[in-house]
């Protein structure tokens, strides 16, 4: 296992939110600084895994890359892509030597210019395999020639533009043992080792999976992958991750999957949710639909709390994209968006799980600010007015400070919270909107008359200046 296992690169933060500006606090003198945080919550799938450090995908229709609404969720909340079907064999070597790369290459592009990493999916697998490789009645030696020469033509095409592939897929039966495909039948159980070893040689940078679906839970399925990578780590080929599809049945996620992914990562590899959907029998009520929020949550949460697990994909944006109707019939509704690309109670479920809030929960920080702290004292009290000016409009405001002495008893024109020295003060309905350049102000009553400077406020996390 000479590969690393780290948590998903840096490299896709890029569009993140920065997170937690600092609030500096005057100290009085003799007490040390308090430090104080106010954390602002991503408000996209992508910004928020990027804080929990992890990928957040979905599985990209080629054909739909062209519909605005699609496109613009697939950039703006996913921080990687896998091709739905066009980097499947059938797809990209249709007939012996005939490479169609274009799929792939639009992805790529989408890809790129969205600061997304691509999944390519998937090289050595039983289906969508073209009828001159399944029933071409090949020798193994031209077998092994022909699945080399597929790995190699098409990772060396997307090298340095595929961070993770799928080099083998569904290998296994239910029952853990190999799928009788035409790779196992005429090449044995070899052709796993075989591929990772080419796959290696043809991208030493990629990192290389076996994927299947069934294994979320302790079973005889994933028994038979724990042994088989177990076996392939031990020979010294080379693997880095395990994808767990997870195509889930509403009701039915696994109570063993965290421990089951958990003895993948005590290997030294990655585990990586990647073709997430939740189904339901169809029409999906309301109940069932808070249900799967629920449970997409509680995948996603799975992932954050297994050290290695490095990125959930989900298997297509919106409900009426999903595969799931297809191929199960009378079940739907399996995904975060639905039929008119609404986000599902699913999404906030994820959304939530991940850390971020639907709307972002903070306002935008301004350019600057200068505010001014008033005080009006007597010997057991104080009446406090602020005032602060923004260089830049605000739609919502929350000004934080600390108030080193006494209790707010009395406030108006903002909501405040106080806990302990620290005190919150957000728009109220009338004053949320402010002008550039504009000035809005709230005030309290506190029950103490003790001196002390002017505190250092924030706005929205930007800290103003002394007016
Ligand atoms: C599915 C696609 O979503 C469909 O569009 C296609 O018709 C069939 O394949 N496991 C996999 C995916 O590894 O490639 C499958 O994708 C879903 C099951």
């Amino acid at each position: 296992m000479g590969r690393t296992v780290r948590r998903a690169a840096v490299g896709l933060t890029a569009g993140a939110l920065v997170l937690g500006f600092p609030v500096a606090v005057s100290a009085q003198a003799g007490e040390p600084a308090e430090a104080t945080a106010e954390t602002l919550q991503a408000s996209t799938l992508r910004d928020a895994a990027a804080s929990q450090g992890i990928f957040v995908g979905t599985a990209v229709n080629d054909g739909l890359l062209s519909n605005s609404t699609y496109s613009s969720i697939a950039s703006d909340e996913f921080s990687s892509v896998t091709a739905e079907n066009v980097m499947k064999w059938e797809s990209i070597q249709p007939s012996q030597g005939n490479f169609n790369f274009a799929g792939g290459d639009r992805l790529v592009n989408f890809a790129q210019a969205n600061d997304q990493q691509v999944w390519g999916h998937t090289l050595v697998w039983h289906s969508q395999l073209p009828s001159w490789v399944r029933d071409g009645g090949m020798s193994a030696s031209q077998l092994r020639q022909v699945m080399n020469t597929h790995i190699t033509t098409v990772m060396d095409h997307y090298e340095g533009d595929v961070a993770y592939w799928d080099v083998v897929n569904e290998a296994f039966n239910e029952d853990g043992t190999r799928r009788p495909s035409v790779f196992q039948t005429t090449l044995g159980d070899g052709y796993i080792a075989e591929a990772f070893r080419t796959a290696d040689a043809a991208d030493p940078n990629a990192k290389l999976c076996i994927n299947d679906y069934n294994i979320e839970a302790d079973n005889a399925k994933s028994d038979g992958m724990f042994n088989l990578v177990s076996s392939l780590l031990n020979q010294g080929v080379p693997i880095d991750c395990v994808g767990f599809q997870s195509h889930l049945i509403l009701d039915q996620v696994p109570s063993t999957f965290r421990s089951n992914l958990e003895r993948f990562t005590n290997l030294g590899l990655e585990v990586v949710i990647t073709e997430l959907d939740i189904r339901v029998s169809m029409p999906a009520d309301s109940a069932e639909l808070q249900r799967q929020s629920q449970q997409f949550a509680s995948v996603t949460s799975t992932c954050l709390a297994v050290e290695g697990c490095v990125g959930v994909t989900v298997w297509g944006i919106s409900d009426r994209d999903s595969w799931v109707p297809d191929v199960f019939p009378g079940e739907g509704a399996a995904c975060l968006w639905d039929d008119n690309y609404q986000p599902k109670p699913a999404y906030t479920g994820m959304l939530t799980a991940l850390g971020g809030e639907p709307g972002g929960g903070e306002p935008e920080p301004p350019t600057g600010c200068s505010v001014s702290y008033v005080v009006n004292r007597w010997n057991t009290g104080s009446v406090v007015e602020v005032r602060i000016t923004t260089s830049t409009a605000l739609n919502g405001w929350s000004v934080n400070f600390t108030l080193p002495a006494g209790t707010i008893t009395n406030h108006w024109n903002a909501q405040i919270t106080q806990s302990g020295t620290t005190v919150r003060a957000a728009n109220a309905a009338h004053n949320a909107n402010v002008a550039a350049g504009g000035s809005f102000g709230f005030g309290f009553q506190t029950n103490s008359g003790a001196t002390y400077t002017t505190p250092t406020i924030s706005l929205n996390g930007a800290n103003c200046t002394t007016a």
